[in-house]
């Protein structure tokens, strides 16, 4: 079936992948939704938004994405309360945030209204897919790349928009412990740590890769100067509390602006959590961890929402976290997820409804 609009071209596929997907025990970002969002740019514009079944899409080999890595994406969650209304967590801030990591890769600037009515069109086709019940989403997944057949290094004059989605439970499996980064970097002043780049995740692969080999699921970035302070976890942007006091990086060029994390530090100044938002030093945290003064740390993300960190490794030497009762992880992960999923109420207007 297809219909047309003047913004929007949609064309229904016949048939879902929905009875046949199992959506208990999703491992995450494996599987997809039946409809993608497809919109190109040439000739200085972006093109009419097309909804059409979830596929493959052609490229030339030449294509720019594949040799200079121009490529933003964005990570966004749906959720549906229990009225099977639809919501989404603050989509203004990720509408904004591509935008700002495509300014830094000279992507031209994608429309608020083909963004929004996109995306709220095909979360309306696809709705089956979103799962009620607290963790479980449908993880959505905007990005950009870099299309024009040409290996000149410089700006691609086309580009392609697009919106896929996957229902998601936990992103992470287990528990998970983490290395503070010694050698590598993952972003440095003037650069593009604080965009969503495809790049910048594509570079922490190797390195993550060593420290899975000792027995860490992530690494935790220190400045590129120094490896004196903490910065992000890559997947996530991480919290540790010393004591009752909560601390984070500010974020800076170097680190991404991520919406769980500010919605964090909004929710513990409003429940009278002392909240540091400073350098944090790894000797501080090392030292606080010998103490026993290092109560907890969690990432927050997205994808990950907060998740717990268990341990963390600096210099060969290995640290475990104490096994608390009443963790801030889990009370903010609970006070975030009641507004997430319209189970309490929303101070802030960070939700925002899909009317359907
Ligand atoms: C997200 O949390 O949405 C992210 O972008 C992290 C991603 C690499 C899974």
């Amino acid at each position: 079936m297809k219909t047309d609009t003047s913004s929007l071209e949609i064309i229904k596929s016949t048939t879902s992948k929905l009875d046949q997907t199992k959506l208990d025990k999703l491992v995450f970002g494996e599987i997809f939704t039946d409809h993608m969002l497809e919109c190109d740019y040439e000739n200085g514009k972006w093109k009419t938004p097309k909804i059409k079944p979830y596929g493959p899409i052609e490229l030339m080999p030449s294509a720019k994405v594949f040799h200079y890595g121009q490529a933003v994406f964005e990570g966004m969650k749906a959720f549906k309360d229990e009225d099977d209304k639809i919501w989404l967590f603050r989509p203004e801030e990720n509408f904004k945030r591509i935008n700002v990591s495509g300014a830094r890769l000279a992507i031209p600037e994608f429309p608020k209204d083909y963004f929004f009515n996109g995306l709220e069109e095909l979360l309306k086709i696809d709705k089956e897919w979103i799962q009620k019940g607290f963790g479980n989403s449908l993880y959505i997944r905007p990005f950009v790349i870099a299309t024009e057949e040409c290996v000149s290094a410089a700006p691609s004059t086309k580009y392609k928009f697009m919106i896929i989605c996957s229902p998601a439970q936990a992103y992470y499996s287990g528990e998970v412990r983490v290395k503070f980064s010694e050698t590598f970097s993952r972003a440095a002043d003037g650069g593009v740590g604080y965009a969503k780049a495809a790049g910048n995740y594509a570079a922490q692969f190797h390195p993550t890769n060593l420290a899975k080999e000792e027995g860490f699921q992530q690494i935790v970035w220190t400045d590129a100067n120094t490896h004196e302070y903490l910065e992000e976890a890559g997947t996530m942007n991480i919290f540790f509390r010393v004591g009752d006091k909560l601390l984070t990086a500010p974020t800076s060029d170097r680190i991404l602006d991520g919406v769980t994390r500010k919605s964090i530090i909004t929710l513990a100044e409003e429940f009278n959590i002392p909240v540091e938002v400073r350098k944090v030093s790894v000797k501080e945290i090392v030292e606080a961890a010998r103490k026993g003064e290092l109560k907890e740390m969690f990432g927050a993300g997205t994808a990950a929402v907060i998740n717990p960190i268990v341990g963390f490794g600096h210099k060969g030497e290995k640290f475990e976290l104490p096994k608390l009762e009443d963790t801030y992880a889990s009370f903010f992960k609970d006070k975030l997820m009641k507004i997430q999923y319209n189970q309490a109420e929303d101070k802030y207007g960070w939700r925002y409804e899909v009317k359907q």
